[in-house]
């Protein structure tokens, strides 16, 4: 059996920064509301017409075939981790495919949102265990801002959320004790509705049937009316406090388990790179963890919450900070809509 390692990576993020200030043009909020209770002072938003989640996932990609000193023409496979892509089908996976000249190669797209770069990566780590590929492309990327409510009504939900993409080259090692040691990934749809997007989706009718604009008729012709976006009925409803309540409980367990699966300790980390969901839930998993501030990476106060893309947004700006070095151990870990959560334990 092989084992994995992150040969290389790369990120991408807009060039349109919107800071916390910018965002009162658009809703009643303030600077201080937004960083009080996320951490969160700026994000960035994709060029609405010339970039997609694909194409920013093309230009992270790029730089992370690059680094594991390959080429696209060599990648054996593509995962693509998003909740933003496109279009509702065909996936991403098969646009960068398309994009970046690949060969006829598989292509998969994981819908696990703010985990979905966990499971992505848990994923390429079977797939070069049992040596099925060699050189996998994993990519988590987002463009929300197309659909978010920037109205007063919508402000809970859309200041946190921003846009970017993150990209790894999955490859074997031969180093002994190197590489990914671990993957655990959990789910619990108890709590599904709490943070959800139910459009475009078969069962939009149940939530939408009651709204006043509901286009009542007898067979299909469930689209999206003016009026349906503007009562904010095609948004994301986020239960913000069953959230937080949620997260901050299976981050923890999820970091432990993976730990334990290892005989290692938490002061045994030297880099915890937790999914960028919100400054507050990052500093009570810290603490809940006894971990000190340089055990952990956070640059949400950037970014905002990428989804898909923020973990390995993340992994690499660390990286790139040299705040990850050669056999360091480093922590990955997730919670998102589903519930879904994971971790990866990586000896780099
Ligand atoms: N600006 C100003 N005021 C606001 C804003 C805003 N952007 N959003 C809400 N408010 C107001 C509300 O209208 C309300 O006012 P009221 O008391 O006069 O009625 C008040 O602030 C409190 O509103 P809540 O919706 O209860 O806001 P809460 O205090 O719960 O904070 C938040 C919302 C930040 C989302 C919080 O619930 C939280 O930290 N949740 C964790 C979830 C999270 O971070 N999710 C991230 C994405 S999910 C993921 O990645 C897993």
């Amino acid at each position: 059996m092989f084992q994995s390692k992150i040969a290389g990576m790369g990120y991408y993020v807009p060039k349109n920064v919107y800071t916390n200030n910018d965002l009162t043009r658009f809703m009643d909020t303030s600077d201080e509301w937004i960083q009080e209770r996320t951490g969160i002072k700026e994000r960035r938003y994709a060029d609405r017409l010339e970039e997609t989640t694909t194409t920013m996932a093309v230009e992270a990609a790029k730089i992370a075939i690059e680094r594991a000193k390959t080429t696209a023409q060599e990648i054996d496979f593509i995962i693509f981790a998003t909740l933003s892509p496109d279009y509702y089908f065909p996936g991403c996976g098969v646009l960068l495919q398309r994009e970046m000249g690949m060969k006829e190669i598989g292509a998969l797209d994981i819908r696990n949102q703010c985990s979905g770069f966990v499971y992505a990566l848990s994923i390429a780590d079977q797939f070069i265990k049992t040596g099925m590929y060699k050189n996998i492309l994993v990519v988590g990327s987002e463009k929300q801002s197309f659909a978010m409510d920037y109205s007063t009504r919508g402000r809970s939900v859309s200041v946190i959320f921003g846009d970017g993409a993150g990209a790894v080259v999955v490859q074997p090692t031969t180093e002994e004790g190197k590489g990914i040691l671990s993957t655990h990934l959990h789910a619990d749809g108890a709590d599904a509705e709490k943070l959800a997007l139910y459009y475009p989706g078969a069962s939009a009718g149940k939530w939408l049937e009651n709204k006043p604009n509901w286009p009542d008729k007898e067979l299909g012709d469930i689209f999206m009316t003016p009026e349906m976006l503007e009562d904010g009925s095609v948004t994301a409803h986020m239960d913000g406090q069953a959230v937080f309540k949620k997260a901050v409980v299976k981050f923890p367990e999820v970091i432990a388990e993976a730990l334990q699966k290892n005989n290692l300790q938490t002061g045994d980390i030297d880099m915890l790179i937790p999914h960028q969901a919100n400054l507050r839930i990052s500093q009570y998993v810290q603490k809940t963890l006894g971990l000190s501030d340089d055990q952990v990476f956070n640059n949400i106060q950037k970014y905002g919450n990428t989804t898909a893309a923020s973990v390995p947004i993340a992994l690499c700006e660390a990286w790139e900070q040299g705040k990850i070095k050669d056999g360091d151990l480093v922590c990955l870990a997730a919670f998102g809509a589903g519930f879904t959560w994971g971790s990866a334990l990586i000896r780099w």
